[in-house]
């Protein structure tokens, strides 16, 4: 990396601010799981939650502080002693720490809320942040509703926090006020007047998404000199949430020619990430939302099709694969020519003759006469059709769920391969998991659950549901269909039928043991 770039530092606060999305409550080894994956995605600071806040929050923090090792591991607190020890007591096996304090400084804040004048405020921040120091090397203090702050005495609070011993100020956009033009001037003039701000001391900014302008605010700070984002994965949070991770990393690096700037984030690990957070959390990420969402390579006009396969970037300014997507996604319909099909078909990991293309062609065709959208399914279901079909390498013989409430349901499973059973039990979040669970701990495919969809394909009460699930493994997208008036069944059934197509399609087996596809 060029010496004069700038390293922007990224502060994660998926584990507590994007926790505080309505709804996306998650335990304590949820996070956990969380935290080792943004240990993956290499994030310089994990803000792991907010001690004070309830006595599984501290426990979250602490199992998150003695195994997540390479990330500062943060935590966040009022501005009172009895916050700072529940974070002294949460963080103290963590090899690397940071105390986060923050009090809200903007003349709303301080009259209404916390009815406190600004000296008052000021002697508030000074006294906790000296206290602090015994236990913290690093502390960063967070005026709280910075933006909408007498810029006059933000710099006062700042220099105090810096006197009185912060080693980082964090500039929150709190309610999503602010708009890029006038952040930028804020954090210029912070700098002006607080020299060691984005040098001895981090500067950081957290932008709120009230008014659609969180990363767009965050970029406009960076191109100030602030060199610490906050920021969640997914752009989950209070309200309409944060400044998202992944726009901001992939703005600085697809725009690194203007920016200047870099980051140590593995892009590969982004999807990845991104998908763990939307399944634990429970949030669904929109299908048009930058980067993340599954429309985000997708092209369905035919000229825009026949260009990226042409040429990728003539439609496209990241490549898919950077981030960890398999590639670019063309949707299939009546206006998609021979190439995009049979550049489909191959990726779907079929390897068809000239002829079988031809004739696989014209029918999809006929298809996408009837239907505005030919979907995967779609295709596979012509191909195997024509080409023969899927054999049952693993097959349901037995299923049994229990589910009481206030326990976590557990599932049995049988399954019968090439003249054997094969039995497992599991324990999961809900009864699909736990039958997901223990399919995976027969067959040991790694595939991760990257889309389910359940909808009714009949009326009235024994309604046939159907189930569609999308498995990645080995950065490939595999979909399984399955029905049944039992919607765990068909969920069930749809997961085993794209298992078998992995393991006929991509792994081929002659002879044998079944092993793991
Ligand atoms: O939005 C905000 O002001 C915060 C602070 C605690 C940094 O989340
Ligand atoms: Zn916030």
């Amino acid at each position: 990396m060029p010496s004069k770039k700038r390293k922007i530092h990224i502060f994660d606060t998926t584990l507590r601010d994007g926790e505080q999305s309505p709804g996306a409550s998650l335990t304590p080894e949820e996070k956990l799981k969380i935290a080792k994956q943004l240990e993956r995605l290499n994030v310089d600071v994990i803000e792991a939650g907010f001690p004070a806040s309830s006595p599984g929050e501290l426990k979250a923090v602490q199992m998150i502080s003695e195994a997540v090792r390479k990330p500062i591991i943060c935590g966040l607190s009022r501005m009172m002693p009895k916050d700072i020890d529940a974070c002294r007591r949460a963080l103290e096996k963590a090899k690397k720490k940071r105390l986060h304090v923050f009090l809200a400084t903007s003349q709303i804040h301080r009259q209404y809320k916390l009815r406190k004048d600004k000296r008052e405020i000021l002697q508030m921040a000074v006294q906790n942040i000296k206290a602090a120091k015994k236990d913290f090397k690093q502390i960063e203090f967070s005026p709280e509703d910075a933006s909408r702050t007498e810029p006059s005495f933000l710099v006062a609070a700042t220099r105090a926090a810096i006197d009185a011993g912060a080693t980082s100020i964090n500039i929150p956009d709190t309610v999503g006020y602010t708009v890029p033009q006038e952040f930028e001037c804020l954090i210029r003039y912070l700098i002006k007047k607080v020299p060691e701000l984005g040098k001895k001391v981090v500067l950081s900014v957290h932008c709120h998404n009230d008014l659609g302008l969180a990363s767009a605010n965050s970029l406009a700070a960076i191109l100030a000199g602030a060199n610490q984002v906050e920021c969640t994965i997914n752009g989950i949070g209070e309200r309409a949430g944060n400044a998202s991770m992944e726009e901001i990393v992939m703005a600085i690096d697809t725009r690194k020619d203007f920016v200047d700037c870099y980051t140590d984030i593995r892009l590969r690990e982004i999807v990845k990430t991104s998908r763990l957070v939307s399944h634990l959390t429970g949030m669904v990420v929109q299908p048009n939302k930058a980067i993340v969402g599954r429309n985000a390579f997708s092209h369905e006009s035919g000229i825009h099709q026949d260009g990226v396969l042409k040429k990728r970037q003539t439609y496209e300014i990241i490549d898919p694969k950077r981030i960890g997507l398999s590639g670019s996604q063309l949707i299939l319909g009546k206006l998609s020519g021979r190439h995009a099909f049979k550049e489909r078909v191959e990726k779907l990991g079929f390897h068809l003759s000239e002829q079988e293309v031809g004739k696989s062609f014209e029918r999809f065709k006929m298809l996408a006469d009837k239907k505005k959208y030919v979907f995967d399914e779609d295709i596979e279901a012509i191909l195997e059709d024509e080409i023969g079909h899927i054999p049952e390498t693993w097959k349901l013989e037995y299923l049994k769920v229990i589910t009481e409430s206030g326990q976590s349901p557990v599932a049995n499973v049988r399954l019968r391969s090439q003249g054997r059973n094969f039995e497992a039990h599991s324990e999961g979040d809900g009864p699909v998991d736990a039958c997901y669970k223990a399919l995976e701990q027969i067959v040991k495919s790694g595939a991760q659950l990257a889309h389910y969809g359940i909808q009714s394909v009949t009326s009235g009460k024994d309604a046939q549901g159907e189930v569609v699930v999308k498995l990645l493994v080995g950065g490939r997208e595999v979909a399984g269909r399955g029905t049944s008036t039992d919607i765990i069944e068909a969920s069930v059934k749809a997961y085993l039928f794209a298992l078998n197509k992995i393991s006929t399609r991509f792994f081929p087996k002659e002879t044998g043991e079944p092993s793991p596809v």
